[in-house]
Order: C-alpha cells, then sequence, then structure tokens
C-alpha cells in the first residue's frame, strides 16, 4: 500500500471524533462517517474516497468571492471596507465589530464575507452570485448550481448573520441592502462541488490561474492565499499555519482547500491542489479528518511552505 492510502486509512478513523454542523439544518442530515481526499497536480491526480459525492461549499467560497470582488474594484477599494488583519474569534464574532474603526477584520469571517457579497459585481442579487458561480464554472470547466435546500435551510437559520449585516450597514461597510447582501452571501455558500473539485480550485491557487481561463490577477491570488494562511481556518488559523504550513480554507460542512505551491506527494509533481470532504467536524468547524490528513501529509512529504 502506497503511503498516502496509509495515511487516508489512518485518518479516516478520526471521522469518530467529531460531529456533523447541527446549526443549519439541512447540513445535519450529512454522513458523519464520510472522508474524501483528492490530490491534482498539472498533468495527474490521486483520489482516495468518494470524490465524486457532493456537498456544499459554505465558507470555502469565501476565498473566491473575495477574489472576485478584488480582481473586479482593485485591493484598494476593496480595503476601504474590510481589512486583511487576523481575528482569533470564531468566524460568527460580532465582538470586533466596534473596533478598528468599524471596519470587519479580513473577508475569511462572516462580517467580512457579507461586506464582499455587497461589493461583487453585478445589480441584482442574481448577477452577484452568477459572478462568482461563472468565475468557478470557468476554473471547474463545468455547471455548478446552488442547492437550494441547503441555502432555504441556512436563509431561515440567518439571525446572527443579520445582525452582523445590519451592523455592517448601520456603520456603512455594506454596498447593497442588509437583504440582498445576506441573500448572495448565503447563497454562495449553498454553491454544491465535490472532493475533485475542491482540489482544482486549489490547483487554480498553486498554479497562480496559470492552469485555466479563469481570470484574476496575480497580485490578488497571492492576497488570497495569504488570508487563507493567517485566517482560513477559523480561530485555529494559528495552530494550522504553524504546525501544516499550507495556506488553506475550511467550511462547516466539512470542506477544506490546500494549496501547494512546489511539492513531490507520491508521483504528483509542482503545483498541487487538495480537497478534502469530511463532514465530521470539531468545535472549532474544522474537518476533524481533514485536519489530521493534511497534518500528517505535510510532515511526511515535507510540504510546509514557509
Ligand atoms: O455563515 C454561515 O453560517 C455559513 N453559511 C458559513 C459557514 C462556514 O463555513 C463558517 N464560516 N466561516
Amino acid at each position: 500500500m502506497k503511503n498516502i492510502q496509509i495515511i487516508y486509512e489512518n485518518t479516516k478513523k478520526m471521522t469518530q471524533k467529531g460531529k456533523v454542523a447541527s446549526y443549519i439544518p439541512a447540513l445535519a442530515e450529512a454522513d458523519s462517517t464520510a472522508f474524501s481526499v483528492s490530490l491534482m497536480s498539472m498533468d495527474d491526480k490521486i483520489e482516495l474516497g468518494d470524490c465524486t459525492k457532493t456537498f456544499t461549499l459554505q465558507s470555502v467560497v469565501k476565498v473566491l468571492s473575495f477574489m472576485v470582488a478584488a480582481h473586479h474594484h482593485g485591493i484598494e477599494e476593496i480595503m476601504r471596507y474590510v481589512d486583511v488583519e487576523p481575528t482569533g474569534d470564531s468566524f460568527n464574532s460580532i465582538v470586533r465589530l466596534e473596533s478598528n474603526n468599524n471596519k470587519p477584520f479580513n473577508p475569511m469571517i462572516n462580517a467580512g464575507a457579507i461586506t464582499i457579497a455587497s461589493l461583487l459585481p453585478g445589480q441584482s442579487m442574481f448577477d452577484k452570485v452568477k459572478s462568482v458561480t461563472s468565475f468557478i464554472e470557468k476554473i471547474l470547466n463545468k455547471q455548478v448550481s446552488v442547492n437550494n435546500e441547503v441555502y432555504m435551510s441556512e436563509y431561515h437559520s440567518a439571525d446572527y448573520n443579520r445582525a452582523i449585516a445590519y451592523i455592517l450597514q448601520a456603520n456603512g461597510f455594506l454596498k447593497s441592502d442588509v437583504e440582498e447582501a445576506l441573500q448572495v452571501y448565503l447563497q454562495l455558500c449553498s454553491i454544491s462541488v465535490n472532493s475533485s473539485d475542491l482540489a482544482k480550485i486549489a490547483l487554480y491557487l498553486a498554479t497562480n490561474g496559470q492552469n485555466c481561463e479563469a481570470a484574476c490577477s496575480k497580485n490578488v491570488i497571492n492576497i488570497a492565499k495569504a488570508l487563507m494562511m493567517t485566517c482560513g481556518m477559523y480561530n485555529f488559523s494559528g495552530k494550522f499555519a504553524a504546525f501544516v504550513g499550507l495556506p488553506a480554507k475550511s467550511g462547516v460542512s466539512g470542506a477544506i482547500i490546500a494549496v501547494v505551491k512546489d511539492g513531490e506527494i507520491e508521483h504528483l509533481k509542482g503545483p498541487i491542489g487538495i480537497g478534502l470532504y469530511g463532514p465530521a467536524i470539531d468545535d472549532v468547524g474544522n474537518s476533524v479528518a481533514g485536519i489530521d490528513f493534511l497534518a500528517k501529509l505535510s510532515k511526511q512529504y515535507d510540504l510546509f511552505c514557509l
């Protein structure tokens, strides 16, 4: 058995240590024992588990919506609305909305992502969502859709996010009205993908956008990866940077993307994108098996990028 398969088999048992997200009813239906990993280089891939099983992007989409908004407006304009500083707080925390001149700290927490949703190109909720789905479709070379059941379930349990959006609006950090920003944000969280799709998205970042037609400047992609490294794994980001050492972003569905700029994993060489799905998550919101797999992988294949 290959080393990577041994890591996968050992890590799969870790799914027992987490719980599927239950604060959004539709996410609570996930199979807590599921675990899949896709690793993609420019010309080959390794897949472990069922990499065709679909789930929603959740907070992984925050990287993509940031890139679309920053590519459209330029980073200087974006930074008038959202900072690039880590918080160490949970993703939906409201405590810092009264500091930093009330500016949301970064686009990877809900406050920043709701502001980014309001800044997306387009005059309507539909156009703003489309700006991100079109970008994803170019990366994946296939159509993607919003899982309406998850979206409705999110929308009807969005009190916290709505409260955040009202504070942002009161402080002048929303470019659309509250309901539109919220609907765009929650629809983006509800986009369906599988682990292979996640690996392709991560490979796009690893190659600085060189592997397909989707347009985003290298500068914006670099900032997106810096945000992933400093704020991508919720309030576990510091430990993940210290002990795994890869730019990564997780979502409460159990999705994670991780970027290897230049590595060698079995027969894969060069830039490698990694997509993982393990819906059993820890208290912070990260896939338990996903974190364990990436920690072991980074150690075994010397992937620490700093
Ligand atoms: O805002 C929410 O509740 C979710 N739809 C986003 C979830 C997520 O993955 C956590 N965010 N950083």
